[in-house]
């Protein structure tokens, strides 16, 4: 049994790793909609927690840390799942979207990870960071959600590299999955090109049960990446 904090729990990813992770852990969902996560929590198996946390406000993201802790006796996964892009040619993008993404993304990842970094220790924890094939490959009309996915998969290597031993990470890394993702590209016309193939492309259950086995692997190994592509 495992304490694991799951970001963006309220839709997609976040919310499939809830179901699949809710029978055999105890976990504390967050996210920005808290009428979602209670009525998820009723749905789930055990005793779950729910909490309302925006990764971009360091207060909400300690609070949240706080309270795992308290309720739980400490963290031994976190999982980054929190994130979002907006897919919009460079020439006409749109600096607001430009700096959310990185507020999401990146500093969302980093403020959740600095708050639990101590807990972690304590636990020989595991952070779980989920960044895209676009941490490895820079897509026409997605250049600045790279970057930030890029980003995310340095700060994954930054703790392999210097926590080795001490706290476990894996970076998860799907192409298209069919979830809520597609819908928040604002571009009229790429979101008509793209949706289609985001709504055949992978189900949150194929991501959510590479990320379970991830953190569920032997204890004298760890899963550092999962690349994961829609078979088609
Ligand atoms: N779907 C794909 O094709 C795909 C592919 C590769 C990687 N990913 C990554 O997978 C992760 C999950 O995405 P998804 O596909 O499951 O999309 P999703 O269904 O849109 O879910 C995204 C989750 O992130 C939450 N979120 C966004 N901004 C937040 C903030 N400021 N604070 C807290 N939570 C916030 C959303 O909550 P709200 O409802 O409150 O916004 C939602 O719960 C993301 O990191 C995404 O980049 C997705």
């Amino acid at each position: 049994m495992k304490r694991i904090i799951i970001t963006g729990a309220t839709s997609g990813i976040g919310m499939a790793v809830a179901k699949q992770a809710a029978k055999d852990h105890k976990l504390l969902l967050l996210g920005r909609n808290v009428e979602v996560l209670e009525k998820l929590k009723t749905e789930l198996v055990g005793e779950h927690k729910v909490m309302a946390c925006d990764v971009t406000d360091v207060a909400q993201c300690n609070a949240a840390i706080a309270e795992a802790k308290s309720g739980f006796g400490g963290v031994d996964v976190l999982i980054n799942n929190a994130g979002l892009g907006y897919f919009d040619p460079l020439v006409s993008g749109n600096l607001d979207q430009w700096h959310h993404m990185v507020d999401v993304n990146i500093k969302g990842v980093l403020n959740m990870f600095h708050g639990c970094l101590p807990h972690l220790l304590e636990t020989k924890g595991h952070v779980v960071n989920i960044g895209s094939v676009a941490s490895h490959h820079v897509f026409p009309d997605s250049g600045v959600y790279a970057a930030t996915k890029h980003a995310l998969f340095a700060i994954s290597e930054s703790i392999r590299v210097e926590l080795m031993g001490k706290v476990r990470v894996t970076t998860i890394s799907p192409g298209a999955v069919n979830t809520d993702f597609i819908n928040k590209t604002t571009n009229e016309e790429l979101h008509g090109k793209m949706k289609d193939y985001f709504a055949t492309a992978m189900n949150p259950d194929s991501v959510a049960l590479q990320i379970m086995n991830a953190i569920t692997a032997p204890a004298d190994s760890v899963v550092n990446e999962i690349i994961l592509r829609p078979f088609r």
